[in-house]
């Protein structure tokens, strides 16, 4: 198995033979933290769309619609992106619409792998023993922040490759890995001075990071197939 890391949406061009790659698509904060967390509280599917547009069609369907632009719950949806927000007594059984500025466009942009993963700190060993059953090439795809490269996806790239060989690892794969060893057990308080960090924090919403810094609390992964993600393991 070799890992690469992807560590924007603009060098995604760069893939080859993805359709015989898995991706794990990762935007710690919040979108892949919160569609895990959704998954985990029991709804069936997540359906991630990139266009506001077509999610106003689910909700005119009848669907539950969250979303958010820029950090902003998008007006008129049931939720924004926080995980909070998607208790288990409303998404329970079932399918919920999400659309936010960058995490469910990588998960378009993903949807010719041979498999497309869900990942986040919440289940990150999870998603590590998943892949490994696999056994087909990875990449590791960090949304980051309208092109930019950020911080907390990086790491996250790190901690997964941290359980493969360095060997296995491309150059981006391994810068990850090194920064991810020096914020191992303090993911929050390396955090606190990105990019994200303190666009959430204008918004009032630090618990939100602080539950997406949590480490192996969830045991499922979700997987895109046909267009909605659902749970796997
Ligand atoms: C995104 O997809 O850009 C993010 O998840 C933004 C957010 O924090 O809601």
């Amino acid at each position: 198995m070799k890992i690469e890391t992807i560590l924007s949406p603009s060098l995604f061009s760069q893939i080859e033979d993805i359709d015989k790659k898995v991706v794990v698509v990762i935007d710690i904060l919040r979108a892949t933290s919160t569609i895990t967390t959704i998954l985990a509280n029991g709804a069936s599917a997540v359906i991630p769309v990139k266009e506001e547009s077509i999610a106003r069609e689910y909700k005119s369907k009848g669907y539950l619609v969250g979303g958010e632009r820029g950090g902003e719950t998008i007006a008129g949806f049931d939720f924004g992106n926080s995980p909070f927000q998607y208790k288990k007594e409303i998404v329970f059984g079932q399918e919920v619409v999400l659309t936010t500025t960058n995490g469910t466009k990588c998960i378009e942009m993903a949807s010719s792998a041979h498999q497309v993963v869900v990942g986040s700190f919440l289940n990150l060993e999870s998603v590590v023993k998943y892949i490994k059953h696999l056994d087909k090439d990875v990449v590791l795809f960090a949304a980051g922040w309208q092109d930019r490269v950020n911080l907390e996806d990086s790491l996250f790239a790190g901690a997964i490759a941290s359980s493969f060989a360095r060997r296995d690892c491309d150059d981006a794969t391994q810068m990850a890995r090194d920064a991810y060893s020096v914020a191992e057990g303090n993911l929050f308080e390396t955090l606190q001075n990105t990019n994200h960090f303190q666009r959430l924090a204008s918004k009032g919403v630090t618990k939100d990071i602080e539950y997406c810094c949590e480490v192996n609390v969830i045991s499922s992964v979700g997987v895109l197939k046909d267009g909605k993600i659902s749970l796997v393991v």
